[in-house]
């Protein structure tokens, strides 16, 4: 079996099991890593059964994955790089939109991307060099080079409040310069949204490896441009994310610099500790 059709056969099953769930409410469990960061039993389930359908086919490669298997570096031999609820909070108020994501990468360079959004059955997909699709069908990102002609999305933190004060500035400016905010709470539709060019851009911070390792190189397959804000290539962890088409990321990037201090810009924490 190909790398692609595991990925897409595993992120499909995941979403039978979540669904299972979400027609079964009274079946959730739900707790707390964090006071606002949620898991619940479906979570769970999802990755297991992620894992065990790559193991069955590639039994030696290694797993970075949300719920169980925290890793630092990919930078060496293959990873599969997992988030088995994208949009937990989301999933767990009944809000539809929560994705699996599924990367796979080697030796630090991502080669694959599978994006499955549960209830709206959309399938994204990259593979590096290929370009990217949606339910088959390519997809690129907007043609948009007007910030006033933008949608923009972005997240939230849960945790990490410290030096929100800048954060709101760059929320600000955009809120009165581009055509709107968009705030889905799912970071991976919020990337395949920008290859898909719905959004014309998109930057949040807290971001983990899971929550970009797939959905990332979608962007880029589609023609767009993903980098940490200080715009960097090196944006799997590195918490801060920008994505746009080329026009609007750039215009995203110099909003960012303007308002967010230096060495915010450039450390992995929001108030430049390390
Ligand atoms: C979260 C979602 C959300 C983003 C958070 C992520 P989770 O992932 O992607 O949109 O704002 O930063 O943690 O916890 O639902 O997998
Ligand atoms: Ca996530
Ligand atoms: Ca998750």
């Amino acid at each position: 079996m190909t790398e692609r059709d595991c990925a897409v056969n595993a992120a499909k099953e995941a979403a039978d099991v979540i669904l299972s769930f979400h027609h079964q409410r009274a079946s959730l469990q739900t707790n707390f890593k964090g006071p606002r960061d949620l898991v619940t039993n479906a979570d769970v389930a999802s990755e297991k059964t992620i894992i065990s359908i790559i193991k069955e086919s590639f039994p030696t490669d290694q797993i970075l994955a949300e719920e169980g298997h925290h890793a630092s570096s990919v930078a060496e031999g293959r990873w599969w790089i997992i988030d088995p609820i994208d949009g937990t909070t989301n999933f767990a108020h009944g809000f539809p939109i929560f994705c699996v994501s599924i990367g796979f990468w080697i030796d630090g360079v991502p080669q694959l991307g599978v994006v499955y959004d549960v209830m709206s059955d959309e399938c994204f997909v990259a593979e590096k060099g290929k370009g990217a699709t949606c339910n088959g069908i390519k997809i690129q990102v907007s043609k948009t080079t007007d910030l006033s002609q933008s949608l923009i999305a972005t997240g939230f933190p849960y945790h990490e409040f410290r030096s929100s004060e800048p954060y709101l500035s760059v929320f600000k400016h955009f809120l009165e310069h581009a055509r709107s905010v968009r705030r889905p709470g799912a970071a991976t539709y919020d990337l395949c949204a920008v290859a898909a060019g719905r959004f014309d851009g998109f930057y949040e911070f807290g971001l983990q490896a899971w929550d970009v390792g797939a959905a990332g190189l979608i962007v880029q397959e589609a023609g767009g441009i993903v980098t940490n804000w200080a715009g960097g290539e090196q944006w799997l962890f590195s918490n801060k994310v920008v994505a746009g088409n080329p026009i609007i990321h750039e215009e995203i990037r110099k909003i960012l610099e303007t308002y967010i201090p230096e060495e915010v810009l450039f450390s992995p924490t929001m108030d430049g500790s390390s």
